[in-house]
């Protein structure tokens, strides 16, 4: 299947690592050139030059998606550079294993941070790329959620930030200004997904046997998710294809969510 997306121009925050990074590559398989940001500038550096291997356009921008003047600056540049842009990709999240297990101990400053970390980074970096996508009379906002939002699991914090934004892609993709100029508003909620040297990966080293009976337990496919399998799903939401999928929040989890 073609998807149409040779020559687009896409914005991926965090994307130097896991599922932003699978999601960069992914997209540039499919011929886009693709900015990413990130506050690591070695791992940036590292997978512009996997993008530009694609032999299409990569751009790395050293940022911080949650301080407001670096998000203004990551826009700025692909402006001045670019001039327009087709796709955003909010990936920027997490705050999962912040604070402790006990909600009332935990301070008020973590659920700060962690909204901060996914909503606030979300809300300023689509508000900030609208008005390149408007001027090209076409758009893609898509932001990387969690089953967490759809769902009583994970710690409180996280899983307020994730529905969160489920209800921003969701609230925007009823704007009828922003839909008729071609933008449409989406969210995916993956499940577990197992990335190099981060949480998951570090957990099943400590404790193989444990982890292998967790897994076994509550994954009908019986083994975690890749970012690739989450990426691939993502270029199709940001695909001409997906011209009707507006306000959806699409489970990427192997079936392991128990909601309808
Ligand atoms: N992994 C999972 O099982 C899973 C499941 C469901 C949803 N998710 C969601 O998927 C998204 C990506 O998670 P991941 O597991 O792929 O994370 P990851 O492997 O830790 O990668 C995070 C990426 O974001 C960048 N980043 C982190 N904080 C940043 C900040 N303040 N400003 C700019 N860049 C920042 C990191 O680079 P620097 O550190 O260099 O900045 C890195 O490129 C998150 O929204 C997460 O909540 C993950």
């Amino acid at each position: 299947m073609n998807l149409g997306l040779d020559g687009k121009y896409a914005l991926v925050t965090g994307g130097s690592h896991g599922i932003g990074r699978a999601i960069a590559l992914t997209l540039a398989d499919e011929g886009c050139n693709v900015a990413i940001c990130a506050r690591n500038k070695q791992r940036i550096d590292e997978v512009v030059g996997e993008i530009e291997r694609k032999k299409v356009i990569g751009k790395g921008i050293m940022a911080d998606a949650t301080n407001p003047d670096d998000v203004t600056r990551v826009v700025n540049e692909i402006t001045i550079s670019w001039g327009r842009l087709h796709i955003l990709i909010n990936n920027v999240g997490g705050g999962g294993s912040w604070g402790s297990d006990d909600v009332e101990q935990t301070p008020e400053n973590v659920w700060r941070e962690v909204y901060d970390k996914n909503v606030m980074s979300a809300i300023r970096f689509t508000m900030s790329c609208l008005p390149l996508m408007r001027k090209e009379k076409w758009g893609r906002v898509v932001t990387v959620s969690s089953i967490c939002g759809r769902e009583t699991g994970g710690r409180a914090w996280y899983s307020v930030a994730k529905s969160a934004q489920i209800s921003l892609m969701k609230n925007l993709s009823a704007n009828h200004d922003l839909v008729r100029d071609g933008i449409t508003f989406n969210s995916v909620a993956p499940g577990h997904i197992m990335i190099p040297d981060t949480g998951l990966d570090k957990k099943q080293k400590e404790n193989p046997g444990e982890f292998s009976k967790f897994v076994s337990e509550n994954f009908p496919l019986g083994r975690l998710g890749s970012p690739e399998e989450v990426a691939s799903v993502v270029a199709f939401m940001c695909s001409d294809r997906a011209s009707l999928l507006n306000g959806s929040s699409v489970v990427i989890d192997g079936g392991q969510s128990r909601f309808f």
